[in-house]
């Protein structure tokens, strides 16, 4: 029996204990509340210009004067390359070749005979390629038409947030390879 009284006395300070309005009476957790920090929803940040959200609403597509501007938020390290090399084996390679040069399996310009059906595709590794933005290569992914590009089909809806930038960098390695260079 009395083992149940103390269980039900326990029970009863338990449920008085809502850390929320408990918390701030202990010394040391006071310190912790009343610190100089920014509180919740006081003080909204907004984005750094020229930056785009990595997580949720991003663009689906953007236009010429924006995408040049558009910042890379993702370091061309290792780990950013490698997830780079499978969106780029999953959607590019196809139509843009493994090292880049436009000459996929279905590209017309592949040096096979009969070549591949698909006509006007670009090689990402030549001078014009190597002069483009990083912005404007994430650009050409999510919507080439938005840039005047109509012929490559859109990947915005495919190729999600770091994704897409992680492409771009490695975009950029098979330009430094085809140039002898590259990681
Ligand atoms: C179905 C074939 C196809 C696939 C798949 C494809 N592309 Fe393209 N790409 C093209 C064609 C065609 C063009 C030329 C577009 C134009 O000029 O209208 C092009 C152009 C480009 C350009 C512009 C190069 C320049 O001229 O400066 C870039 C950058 C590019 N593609 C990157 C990519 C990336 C990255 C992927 C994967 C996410 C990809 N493409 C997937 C067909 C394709």
């Amino acid at each position: 029996m009395a083992e149940r009284r103390w269980l039900a006395a326990g029970l009863v300070l338990l449920a008085a204990c809502n850390p929320d309005t408990v918390v701030h009476k202990v010394g040391w957790f006071a310190t912790m509340r009343h610190q100089r920090n920014i509180k919740p929803y006081a003080m909204p940040l907004n984005p750094v210009p020229g930056t785009v959200p990595v997580t949720g609403a991003e663009p689906d597509s953007l236009p010429l004067a924006l995408a040049d501007k558009l910042v890379n938020s993702r370091t061309r390290t290792a780990e950013s390359l490698n997830r780079g090399q499978w969106v780029y084996q999953t959607y590019c390679e196809v139509c843009h070749g493994a090292g880049g040069k436009g000459d996929g399996p279905i590209s017309a310009t592949n040096g096979q005979t009969p070549p591949g059906p698909f006509v006007g595709v670009r090689s990402l590794v030549d001078s014009v390629a190597r002069r483009r933005s990083d912005g404007y290569i994430y650009g050409m992914v999510i919507n080439g038409a938005a840039l005047g590009r109509g012929l490559m089909p859109r990947y915005w809806d495919r190729v999600r947030g770091t994704d897409r930038w992680d492409v771009v960098n490695y975009v950029r390695n098979l330009q430094q390879q085809a140039q002898g260079g590259g990681r």
